[in-house]
């Protein structure tokens, strides 16, 4: 018995030994590539506080970004668990990586499970089915189909304004973020699925619970997705799964519904579901100049499904923080709102396709939010085939996790004097120009960046417009200031969520 018990006790020790000198290797090598690296530890690297749920990870980039920075490094190394990921902060080789050397780094780094069925969309794809997928889908995103898919926008604004109406009459603190989530998911709904979701009239309605549940990451899929990472092989293997079953039942039967339903009806309208719906049906021409296989109706739905968690969650919090910024900033709130009227009354007091494009300081003001707010903190890529930095020994290996990050640049003193503030004349034309193009990229850089820019920020403005044509926004003493960032949420929202007071505009 002692034996057995002594025999156990030495098995465990050698292997907890063999176990921590494999860490250590592996934590030597970006020493060993000759790439400056922040110190890690074991077990979890430089992620130790996201791993733990105690820290949003878009801040712990920030962090990262700064403290590497600040040792006057243009690039860095750091271990995500056992994995080492390559961090450029020098802005030209951000644009090496992301536009002029694409094609080293033409993929994202997602653990994707090919049985899964709602896994084939575009944030995922890699390779030549992303190619082939993107330049499918791009030309349902021209400022054209924009501008035709407008009017369909426009119903749900009617929505936001009856919605605002009430809220403002129960004279309470507004939780601001919740009714804009329902407005972008009514807007992506009627877009994406051609359905009247209903978020605005019930918060609970299946669509927003739906929404919900996509954004609150349970523990268990952060270490499904952490394990994915470090061990693709093995989560391959074990035929792991990221989707959760029912969300991808409650799509699929939404998809199939609507397309039974408007190819028995011979219904056409003009927007995304109609646009992915001709390719399901017509062969279409791959990059190569080959024919393509028309659209399945996995992919069909994978994409609505993409279109909808990427659109809406996004946008709210764009226009959430937008909201904040004007309520705490009341001179730059009434210059927006000066701006509004004017345009509006040249247009007819409508607020159209046309008459958000000629609104200039609202774009300011929605880059500023932007740059201090950037909803999706950082980006990824994953390097495809060995890269040599063009002006040093340092060869970037194929299969490295790249990370882009997004807000630590934003963040940057060195495009932007006192970083903190809230500052929309940063976004003339003329202190646009002077800045390093890759300063500003709050939708991801080069061929992979965001194919939703132009909607995302078309239903921002409309709502936003819509809001501050007939009210004036102040902070509520229930917002939790200084703001803080959930840790466990895929995009940026604020801890304990941003409350504001509306008063009528007579
Ligand atoms: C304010 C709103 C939005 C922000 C801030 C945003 C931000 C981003 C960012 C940072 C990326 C990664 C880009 C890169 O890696 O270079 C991205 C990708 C993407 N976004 Fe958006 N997005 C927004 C709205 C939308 C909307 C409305 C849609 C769809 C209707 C959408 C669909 C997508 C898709 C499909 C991708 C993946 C593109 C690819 O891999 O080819 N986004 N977005």
């Amino acid at each position: 018995m002692f034996t057995l018990g002594g025999n156990l006790v030495s098995v465990v020790v050698a292997l907890l030994v063999v176990t921590i000198a494999y860490w250590k290797w592996k934590y030597q090598y970006w020493k060993r590539r000759n790439v400056p690296y922040l110190e890690p530890r074991i077990p979890f690297g430089n992620m130790e506080k996201v791993i733990r749920g105690k820290k949003f990870f878009g801040i712990e980039f920030k962090n990262i970004y700064k403290e590497m920075k600040s040792r006057g490094w243009e690039h860095g190394g750091i271990y995500t668990f056992l994995k080492p990921t390559y961090i450029p902060l020098d802005l030209d080789y951000v644009r090496n990586i992301m536009t002029k050397d694409f094609k080293y780094f033409m993929d994202r780094d997602n653990y994707v499970n090919e049985k899964d069925p709602l896994q084939a969309h575009l944030l995922n794809l890699s390779g030549t089915r992303w190619r082939n997928m993107r330049a499918k889908l791009t030309p349902t995103f021209t400022s054209g189909k924009m501008k035709g898919m407008f009017q369909v926008m426009a119903e749900s604004q009617e929505g936001l304004e009856q919605k605002m109406d009430e809220e403002y009459k129960k004279n309470e603190p507004i939780n601001i973020k919740e009714i804009l989530a329902c407005f972008t998911t009514n807007i992506i709904g009627t877009c994406a699925f051609g359905l009247d979701c209903k978020a605005l009239e019930d918060e609970n309605s299946a669509f927003r619970v739906f929404g919900r549940n996509i954004f609150n990451v349970t523990k268990l899929q952060v270490l499904k997705r952490l394990f994915a990472r470090n061990f693709p092989q093995v989560a391959k293997l074990l035929n792991l799964s990221i989707s959760r079953k029912q969300n991808v039942d409650f799509i699929m039967n939404m998809v199939q519904d609507t397309i039974e339903y408007r190819e028995k009806n011979n219904f056409t309208r003009n927007d995304f579901m109609q646009l992915l719906i001709s390719m399901k049906n017509n062969k279409s021409v791959d990059v190569d100049g080959h024919e393509g296989k028309p659209l399945t109706m996995d992919e069909l739905a994978s994409q609505a499904l993409v279109f909808f968690a990427a659109g809406f969650e996004t946008s709210s919090t764009l226009m959430t923080f937008a909201l904040y910024e004007l309520a705490k900033h009341q001179q730059i709130q009434e210059t927006l709102r000066n701006e509004i009227s004017s345009v509006l009354e040249k247009h007819n007091n409508q607020i159209s396709y046309d008459s958000i494009q000629d609104m200039k300081y609202l774009s300011q003001v929605i880059d500023e939010t932007l740059r201090l707010h950037p909803p999706a903190a950082v980006t990824n890529r994953r390097c495809i085939e060995d890269y040599k930095l063009p002006d040093q020994d340092v060869i970037i290996e194929k299969g490295t996790t790249v990370i882009i990050p997004i807000i630590g640049i934003h963040y940057d003193e060195e495009y932007y004097p006192e970083p903190e503030k809230f500052d929309p004349e940063r976004f003339t034309d003329e202190n646009k120009k002077a800045r390093h193009n890759y300063a500003f990229m709050p939708f991801g850089e080069g061929p992979r960046n965001c194919i939703g820019m132009r909607f995302g920020l078309l239903q921002s403005k409309m709502g936003l417009v819509s809001l501050l044509k007939n009210y004036k926004f102040t902070v509520n003493k229930k917002t939790r200031e200084p703001l803080h960032y959930q840790p466990n949420h895929v995009v940026l929202a604020a801890q304990g969520e941003i409350w504001l007071d509306a008063a009528k505009i007579k």
